[in-house]
């Protein structure tokens, strides 16, 4: 039973507008209806789920001895199970993003791409903004409430702390000279829910698109922002340790930084920042 606010009082209102915004913090993206709906129509209402757990399918019996036509199924463990299901995932990545010759065919890739299961509970794929061919390429974690409703990365707080970093430095998404432009995508491209971490085995998955985007867009520079999309590249972990040194990746130089929403949440964090991204300027007055 849900509490109910006197929105006609002030009182009320800001009571009600409250809990709602405390639920959008937990990761509630989506409101249930007065009226139910069978789940067996969610064919119509999520189209990436396979056609056979659509409406009309045969559903499994519970229990009882299999029927005779049914061929046999080895028994193996869930650890077993896990590790040829993240085999399968991260061999069909692979093979689409070696088939994507351009960046729109990467994102239609992607779009089709039903492994990971982030993209059941997303609205959008954020796939990317910015500038193709920009010189510095910037690689972020996951989208988050508004980037899933926007369809684009880095458009919360989070986004506008770095977008005022990279002006600092003389470079903006919105740039039409190639020299100052920016590009900017993430590792995994839907909203995880409740803006929790990506899971190894998603990381993992997400990989071959990661490079192959990387590739497509031919930046100069890296920038990898925060622990997930060191390990994506790098394979390791601990942002605060690699943080301001120079490394090389997929064939180009690259510089971890500390994620802007570890900066609005450290704020003395951002003296080391700027010191990063002034590593980043330096580099391409070298170039
Ligand atoms: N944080 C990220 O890492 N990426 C986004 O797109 C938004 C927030």
């Amino acid at each position: 039973m849900g509490i109910e606010f006197d929105t006609t009082t002030p009182e009320g209102w800001h009571a009600a507008l409250a809990a709602l915004q405390w639920q959008l913090e937990l990761g509630v993206t989506e409101v249930i209806g007065e009226a139910p709906f069978n789940g067996y129509d969610l064919a119509d209402r999520a189209p990436w789920l396979p056609a056979a757990q659509g409406q009309g399918a045969a559903v499994p019996a519970r229990g009882g001895p299999p029927k005779a036509a049914e061929p046999y199924v080895p028994q193996i463990s869930e650890a077993e199970r896990a590790a040829q299901a993240s085999d399968a995932a991260v061999a069909e990545a692979q093979a689409r993003a070696a088939a994507a010759g351009t960046l729109e065919a990467l994102r239609e890739a992607m779009a089709g791409y039903d492994h990971c299961e982030l993209k059941r509970g997303a609205r959008n794929l954020v796939f990317a903004d910015g500038r193709p061919g920009a010189r510095v390429l910037v690689l972020g974690e996951a989208p988050g409430r508004e980037e899933d409703m926007e369809g684009r990365p880095f458009v919360g707080a989070a986004g506008q702390l770095l977008d005022r970093m990279f002006a600092a430095i003389g470079l903006s998404r919105e740039s039409p000279d190639l020299e100052r432009a920016l590009y900017i995508t993430n590792v995994i491209p839907w909203r995880p829910p409740g803006n929790r971490e990506p899971s190894p085995e998603e990381i993992a998955m997400m990989r071959p698109f990661v490079e192959r985007h990387i590739a497509l867009a031919a930046p100069e520079i890296v920038v990898l922002m925060g622990n997930v999309s060191c390990s994506a590249v790098l394979g390791a972990k601990g942002i605060l340790r690699l943080r301001g040194t120079w490394t090389s990746a997929l064939g180009l130089p690259v510089m971890p930084m500390a994620h802007p929403a570890y900066l609005l949440r450290n704020p003395v964090a951002k003296r080391e920042a700027w010191a990063d991204l002034l590593e980043i300027q330096a580099k391409l007055r070298a170039r």
